[in-house]
């Protein structure tokens, strides 16, 4: 980390407390009131969080770059040297291209009836179970059993593979415990990864395989490849679990939302844009600063910082979205930032919003109120915003 004497604001706020990661939003506003770039001492990083300056930043990679890491210190960011997020282009490009067709839609085309039909027994299923968990039993649904498919995660590993993906962006927060258990997660998460690749286990015509077959056509190392497979399982998983569980959560809070989604469910591509805006699964990645970046405001970063860029806090705005905190599902305002923006912007989003759309496009025609029979528990991570549990129950359209 560099240590630079900071000449513009500064905060003694700590965003990785249990309190901040539990609510955010009012702090990301405190931040973003004092300057487009704020000096965090506790983490020796400027935190951005202006949707102007967070846009400018992602689309920058020369001044924001990803090769020295995304994460706020030095074991992960080494950890992680082989990820797609932790290149800076030629390289970034080259390898990018190896997922994007996979990705594309061409290729998720094939899969979307699939998507659809699981999404409705999913539904049914659940309206016959009465109360039950929103995470385990709704979220985890089409990610474990659909996208993996995809992938062509051999069926035996994949809770092993999810119980490791979850929670494992924890290690790409400041060093402390939360990170340490990050960091334990991430390493048996490589190993099995590492496993399964040398004893050849992929499932032949998944995305995986096609990275396979990338190393051994001699494109990649194997080394790059385990690194961009392990992307797979920590961009693919959490992510997707966190936004439809919010989902439901969300609409519980808000039933003339759901009235809405209900006689229109047209609407439900808008609405999974509105979950990811306002509850961003990934809150924030880091970035090296290579040069003196001037903010919207003038707030100067000195050259050789680290920046967290927080998606969460630019989907908070208000410059940028009317009511920010209010949950809208046709809302005017649609460029949020949840899936990122510029050359590191999600290779999943696809994938993602077809998820999301073809479970709340079942549950609009299927269920009349969705309801919290409980407290929900979150899960409390450096980078991620998601649920551990969420009671929940459907009540079934007549
Ligand atoms: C709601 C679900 C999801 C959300 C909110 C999400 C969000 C994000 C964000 C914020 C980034 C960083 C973008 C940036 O810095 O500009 C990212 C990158 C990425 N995501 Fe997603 N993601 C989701 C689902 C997925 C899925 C399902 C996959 C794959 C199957 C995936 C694969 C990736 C990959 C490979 C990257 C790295 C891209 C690069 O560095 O070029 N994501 N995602």
């Amino acid at each position: 980390m560099a240590t630079i004497a900071p000449a513009g604001p500064q905060s003694e706020i700590d965003l990785y407390s249990d309190e901040v990661l539990l609510d955010p939003f009012a702090t990301y506003g405190q931040l973003r009131d004092l300057g487009g770039a704020v000096y965090l001492p506790k983490v020796d990083a400027w935190f951005v969080g202006r949707y102007g300056d967070v846009r400018s930043a992602l689309n920058n990679w020369k001044l924001f770059s990803s090769d020295k890491g995304i994460g706020l210190n030095a074991v992960i960011n080494k950890a992680w040297n082989e990820a797609l997020i932790c290149q800076d282009p030629p390289v970034h490009t080259e390898r990018r291209r190896l997922i994007n067709e996979a990705l594309g839609p061409r290729s998720l085309k094939t899969v979307e009836d699939t998507v659809r039909a699981r999404a409705g027994d999913l539904v049914d299923r659940l309206l016959a179970k009465g109360e039950f968990d929103g995470v385990a039993d709704f979220a985890h649904d089409l990610p474990i059993n659909v996208v993996m498919d995809l992938i062509g995660w051999p069926l035996d590993i994949r809770p092993r593979l999810l119980k490791f993906a979850d929670g494992s962006w924890n290690a790409a927060g400041p060093v402390g415990t939360r990170m340490e258990s990050g960091l334990g997660q991430l390493e048996q998460m490589m190993g099995l990864i590492a496993e399964i690749y040398d004893e050849n286990r992929l499932v032949p015509g998944g995305f995986a395989a096609q990275l396979v077959d990338a190393a051994h056509a001699g494109l990649i190392t194997r080394e790059t490849a385990i690194g961009m497979l392990a992307g797979y399982v920590v961009a693919a998983f959490e992510t997707t679990i966190s936004a439809m569980a919010s989902g439901l959560w969300l609409f519980a809070q808000n039933p003339s939302e759901w009235d809405k989604l209900r006689s229109n469910p047209g609407l439900a591509m808008q609405a999974a844009n509105e979950i990811v805006r306002i509850e961003s699964p990934i809150q924030n990645f880091a970035r090296f600063v290579t040069d003196d970046a001037v903010m919207g405001d003038r707030t100067i970063i000195p050259a050789n910082s680290w920046a967290i860029v927080s998606y969460g806090s630019a989907n908070r705005d208000e410059w940028q979205f009317s009511e920010p905190d209010r949950f809208c599902i046709d809302r005017k305002e649609r460029q949020n930032l949840g899936f990122g923006f510029g050359p590191h912007g999600c290779a999943g989003q696809g994938l993602a919003r077809m998820e999301l759309t073809a479970v709340f496009t079942a549950l609009a025609e299927r269920v009349e109120r969705i309801s919290l029979t409980g407290v929900p528990v979150r899960s409390l991570n450096n980078v991620t915003r998601a649920f551990e549990r969420l009671p929940v129950r459907f009540t079934p359209a007549r």
